[in-house]
């Protein structure tokens, strides 16, 4: 009985030593959890916020499109030779000479007296300067550094490009072309109230063509930065411009609506391949006040 008993004490401490032990490992173990654990929390940490893109990178990749571009470019020269190429890549006589893109924020004035008897009286009216001023707040939103502001001849486009640097923090000197001024560049195909007599009578095809040429091209070998232009001017003129750029039939400009003092983005790659990033776009205007 005697040393049953105390078999049985000494097995009982055996039992609550290796207990014990077992206790220290399992802390010693689960210490070694929390630090594997944590070190391991800190390592998925720097890794998930390193795969995350900076917010600030800007999101056009023109490496991307231009890789389109020339994909393209490669294959339809030689697919149809009866065919008339749907791009013509010298479309301004020039070859690519530095690597800078031009960008343009192209405004319609806002909403004025059309109804006025002299040129100088068709100003703006009250709501179309609070429409260039939406324009001007949108475009100071973007933080672009804007190279030059541009301007017709007309009041109206004076008037709009003076209310847009009202809105800029980094004030532009104004520049007026008189070349930008309104105008009628072809009979717009389908007939649209405007015929080829009307413009026999008033077209200045020549000198608008001369202003497109004038602003647009690819960066040449003295430009040496990526440019953002903003150029106040008309309606007819533009809708004309963004299908000649694109290389759309130009008798297709009545097709295109812009609204008052909407902005149309475009950008000319260093290659001269082109993205139109928005036409007429007017969204930043509360819709009662958007007219056309
Ligand atoms: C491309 O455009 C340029 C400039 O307008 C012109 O001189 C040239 O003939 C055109 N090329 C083709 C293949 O149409
Ligand atoms: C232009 O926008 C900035 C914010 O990006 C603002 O602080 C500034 O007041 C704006 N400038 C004008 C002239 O309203």
């Amino acid at each position: 009985m005697h040393t049953v008993s105390r078999n049985s004490i000494q097995q009982r401490s055996l039992i609550s030593q290796m207990f014990i032990i077992c206790l220290h490992l399992m802390q010693r173990l689960l210490v070694a959890k929390f630090f594997v654990g944590f070190f391991m929390g800190i390592i998925f940490t720097v890794i998930v916020y390193n795969l995350k893109e900076p917010i600030e990178k800007p999101r056009f990749r023109p490496d991307q499109s231009k890789f389109e571009y020339e994909k393209n470019q490669q294959t339809f020269d030689d697919s149809n030779p009866s065919k008339p190429s749907i791009w013509n890549s010298s479309w301004d006589g020039f070859k690519n000479e530095n690597k800078f893109p031009r960008h343009f924020y192209l405004i319609r004035h806002g909403q004025y007296f059309d109804n006025a008897r002299t040129m100088e009286e068709m100003k703006l009216t009250l709501l179309g300067k609070e429409q260039l001023e939406y324009t001007g707040k949108r475009l100071n939103q973007t933080k672009t550094h804007f190279n030059r502001l541009i301007h017709s001849g007309m009041v109206r486009a004076f008037e709009s490009a003076v209310i847009i640097n009202q809105q800029l923090d980094s004030k532009l000197e104004l520049i007026e072309d008189k070349s930008l001024s309104e105008g009628l560049p072809v009979a717009p195909i389908p007939y649209a109230g405007i015929s080829q007599r009307d413009i026999d009578t008033y077209g200045d095809r020549a000198r608008i063509d001369g202003a497109f040429a004038k602003y647009f091209h690819r960066a040449r070998s003295d430009q040496n930065k990526e440019t953002h232009d903003i150029i106040v001017f008309h309606a007819n003129i533009l809708r004309y411009f963004i299908c000649k750029i694109m290389q759309f039939p130009v008798e297709a400009w009545l097709r295109i609506t812009l609204n008052h003092g909407s902005i149309t983005q475009i950008t000319i790659l260093s290659d001269g391949g082109i993205v139109l990033k928005t036409i007429g776009d007017s969204g930043f205007i509360p819709a009662n006040k958007v007219t056309f």
